[in-house]
Order: C-alpha cells, then sequence, then structure tokens
C-alpha cells in the first residue's frame, strides 16, 4: 500500500513509553502514524532513535491541554498529511500525592492532560470523520480509572472520566461510522511507573496475578487491533490490560 493510500493515525503524547511502543507497532501495521510532541529537543532525539530503527514516523507540535493549539497542529496535519482516521488519546501525567495534601495546581495540571486534552483532541478530528463516514478514537484511561489508587484522587478522576466521553460519544457517532474505545492498561513498564518508589512499586506488583509489570507492546497491540478496520462493531467498549490485577 502506498503512503497516500495508508490510514492516518495521530498519537499524543507519543514520545512517552507507551506512546513510542504504540507508534512502531502501528506503523508496522502499516498505518501513516503521526506522533504528537510538547518538547521539540525531546522529539528530536526521539525521532532521530526511532529512524534509525527503520521507523518513519512524522512528528507535529501541539499543546493538548490547550484547545487552539490542537486545533492549529490538526489543521496543520490535514492540510500537509491528509485527514485522521485515527486518533489515540495517550498523552497524560501524574501528580500523585494524598489528596489531603493535593494542591489546586496539581489536580488542574492533570485533569487538563489527562482529560481536557481528550476533548480537545477529538473535538477538532471528530466532524471530519462524521463527514467521511470512518473514524477511531481509542481512549489511553487506567486501571486506576476503574478502580482508585493511593494518592491519585487527580488521575483517577480523570481516567475515570474517560469512560463516560468514551461511552457517550460513542453512542452519537455510532451510526457515521465513527468508533470510540477505552483501553485501561494496568502497569506497565513505563518511566511513569518506574518512577512511583521502589517499595510502593514491589508492593503493588505483589498485587498483580501474572506477578509482573505488564510490557509496553502488549498495550501497544491492543491499540493496534482496535485501530484496524476489522473493528467495525466493537463501540463504546473497555478493554482491560493488567494482568489480572483489577477483573470484574
Ligand atoms: N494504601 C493505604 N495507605 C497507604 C498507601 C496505600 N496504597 N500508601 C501509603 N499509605 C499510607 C502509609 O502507610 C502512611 O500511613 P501513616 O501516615 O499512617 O504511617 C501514609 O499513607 C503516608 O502518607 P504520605 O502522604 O506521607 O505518603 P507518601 O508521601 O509516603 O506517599 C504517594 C504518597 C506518593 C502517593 C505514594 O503512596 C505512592 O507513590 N503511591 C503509588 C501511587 C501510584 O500507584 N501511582 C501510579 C503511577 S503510574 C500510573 O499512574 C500509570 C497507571 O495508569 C497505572
Amino acid at each position: 500500500m502506498d503512503k497516500q493510500s495508508k490510514r492516518i493515525v495521530l498519537v499524543t503524547g507519543a514520545t512517552g513509553g507507551l506512546g513510542t511502543a504504540m507508534c512502531k507497532e502501528l506503523y508496522t501495521d502499516g498505518f501513516h502514524v503521526i506522533a504528537n510532541y510538547r518538547n521539540k529537543q525531546k522529539a528530536d532525539e526521539w525521532q532521530a532513535k526511532i529512524n534509525a530503527e527503520g521507523f518513519v514516523i512524522d512528528m507535529y507540535e501541539g499543546d493538548v491541554t490547550d484547545y487552539d493549539s490542537v486545533g492549529a497542529m490538526i489543521a496543520k496535519i490535514e492540510a500537509e498529511v491528509g485527514p485522521i482516521d485515527t486518533l489515540v488519546n495517550n498523552a497524560g501525567i501524574t501528580r500523585d500525592i494524598r489528596f489531603s495534601k493535593m494542591s489546586k495546581e496539581d489536580w488542574d495540571a492533570v485533569i487538563a492532560t489527562n482529560l481536557t486534552s481528550v476533548f480537545n483532541c477529538t473535538r477538532h478530528v471528530i466532524n471530519g470523520m462524521m463527514e467521511r463516514k470512518y473514524g477511531r478514537i481509542i481512549n489511553i484511561s487506567s486501571v486506576n480509572g476503574q478502580r482508585g489508587q493511593f494518592g491519585q484522587a487527580n488521575y483517577s478522576a480523570a481516567k475515570a472520566g474517560m469512560h463516560g466521553f468514551t461511552k457517550t460519544l460513542a453512542m452519537e457517532v455510532a451510526k457515521y461510522g465513527v468508533t470510540v474505545n477505552t483501553i485501561s492498561p494496568g502497569y506497565i513498564g513505563t518511566d511513569m511507573v518506574m518512577a512511583v518508589a521502589e517499595k510502593v512499586r514491589e508492593q503493588i506488583v505483589s498485587q498483580i496475578p501474572m506477578g509482573r509489570l505488564g510490557g509496553t507492546e502488549e498495550v501497544a497491540h491492543l491499540v493496534s487491533f482496535l485501530a484496524s478496520e476489522k473493528t467495525n462493531f466493537i463501540t463504546g467498549a473497555n478493554y482491560s490490560i493488567n494482568g489480572g490485577q483489577h477483573v470484574y
């Protein structure tokens, strides 16, 4: 398939652990991958590294917390590359601290980056997808949005918010051939998880029936599956991928 006829996928927060694995998997599976970033220096280093590994991925700057910045980024992508078929809302941060000590800034930063970003990015692509009668929105939530986590009132609230968003939007756009789904990873071997104090992390891993952290490529595989054209009838769903840590 030539570059022009490939499905175009935009991954936000692409230079993180999960984002990198997703970009690689999607590229390998035949997508035209566009990586969103915020930090130019980190992005340049990232692109050079994965180019050297054989992955050809376009990069576009945009602050997902800023509605107008996202709008400008998406307009540029659509003018230079083409319409976005699949959006992976992956950008996310943590500001872990127990709620009795949490600042307004800790709350606002996490809600803006992890939840308002989902509105900002999706709002700018959804009408085009509906007009073209094809689209995939994939929201990367978390096991901690399903069950809560000590120290993550902000993060859990944002990640749980994604589920309500997914279910409602899925209903609204189903008849236009657009699907909207959520993936809820458990503890995956990313920098974000490795930043948790070792003692705390070990205690968390001891609660995972599989006895290990997940691999970024295991989540990426699920993203690529949902992004494929074979999943037309899957919408409004949440896929848990947590090694059995939370089953219900
Ligand atoms: N459950 C119950 N009590 C807990 C607890 C827990 N999980 N963790 C800490 N506590 C208790 C301690 O026993 C201690 O109690 P005492 O005061 O009675 O002795 C008290 O809380 C310590 O409170 P502090 O506010 O002083 O806590 P701290 O500074 O030591 O650590 C924290 C707070 C940074 C939030 C730490 O608990 C932590 O890192 N928790 C893990 C958070 C986490 O899992 N983050 C995931 C990041 S990765 C990610 O988010 C990706 C994803 O989607 C999975």
